[in-house]
């Protein structure tokens, strides 16, 4: 099997997954995190390095508010459940979108995740919460229209390195793969700049049912993919290549 360095995950179908099985989207959401720890036992086992979970979409406060009080409370009860276990299988827990907003309790336990576990050094965790890409990017094009106004850096030494690391995914790498569950084919707002050229993996399972055999399927469907970043692949033959250059 093809492991990808970097696996990113989009988990919708929640609350689908209850209402085909008569159940409250509560209980839908509360089986999606039994399906996180899931994911996170795997992605160590598969020796994934880097996991990052869409868990929260910066549009996703346009819910009811009972139902964002339950998402709010299940991330809490989360790392309060798990950060222990997370510390001892070795992850380091980043939280990548934005704090503005949240409230101080929430914002606490997100920085207690991210350092207790700042110096481990297996499976990279990113959970995506309150994580919108345009907002990414337009905090990143402040954040750097700031530097060039106080006189920092020129507009010249804007470079895509630069704005990577302007990121909130400053220093981890693109993901290899972006999965999403339940059938929907789009990106919500996820990853916009770090998916440039990442492969897109839809299944049709509801996030609660994406077991280890789901995952595996995923992977295999990733390894059977011809990945060209615009080039051409090294084991096309030389002739189709120099056809292709020819333009015939
Ligand atoms: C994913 O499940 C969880 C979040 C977006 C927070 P949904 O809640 O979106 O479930 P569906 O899409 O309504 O089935
Ligand atoms: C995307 O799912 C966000 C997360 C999985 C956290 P949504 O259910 O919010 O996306 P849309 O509304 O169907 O695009
Ligand atoms: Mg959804």
């Amino acid at each position: 099997m093809v492991i990808p360095r970097h696996l990113a995950v989009i988990m919708d179908g929640n609350g689908r997954w209850a209402k085909a099985r008569k159940l409250t989207r509560t209980h839908g959401h509360r089986q999606g995190v039994v399906a996180v720890r899931e994911i996170v036992s795997n992605s160590i086992e598969l020796g994934i390095s880097y996991l990052t979970l869409f868990a929260f979409s910066s549009e996703n406060w346009s819910r009811p508010p009972s139902e964002i009080r339950d998402l709010l409370g299940l991330l809490k009860l989360f790392i309060n459940k798990d950060l222990a276990t997370l510390h001892k299988q070795n992850v380091r827990v980043r939280v990548i979108g934005s704090r503005a907003g949240l409230d101080d309790d929430i914002i606490a336990l997100l920085d207690k995740a991210e350092s207790l576990t700042a110096n481990n050094s297996g499976l990279n965790l990113m959970i995506a919460f309150n994580y919108g890409a345009r907002q990414e990017i337009t905090d990143m094009v402040r954040h750097l229209a700031r530097q060039v106004e106080m006189g920092q850096m020129t507009a010249d030494q804007i470079s895509e390195a630069l704005v990577s690391q302007s990121l909130y995914t400053a220093g981890i790498p693109d993901p290899d793969v972006i999965v999403r569950t339940s059938g929907e084919q789009r990106l919500s707002n996820f990853l916009l700049w770090q998916a440039a050229y990442s492969e897109f993996i839809f299944v049709d399972c509801f996030w609660p049912d994406f077991d280890r055999r789901q995952l595996e399927l995923a992977l295999a469907e990733y390894g059977r993919r011809n990945r060209r970043f615009g080039g051409l692949t090294t084991d096309e033959p030389e002739m189709e290549q120099s056809a292709v250059a020819s333009g015939g």
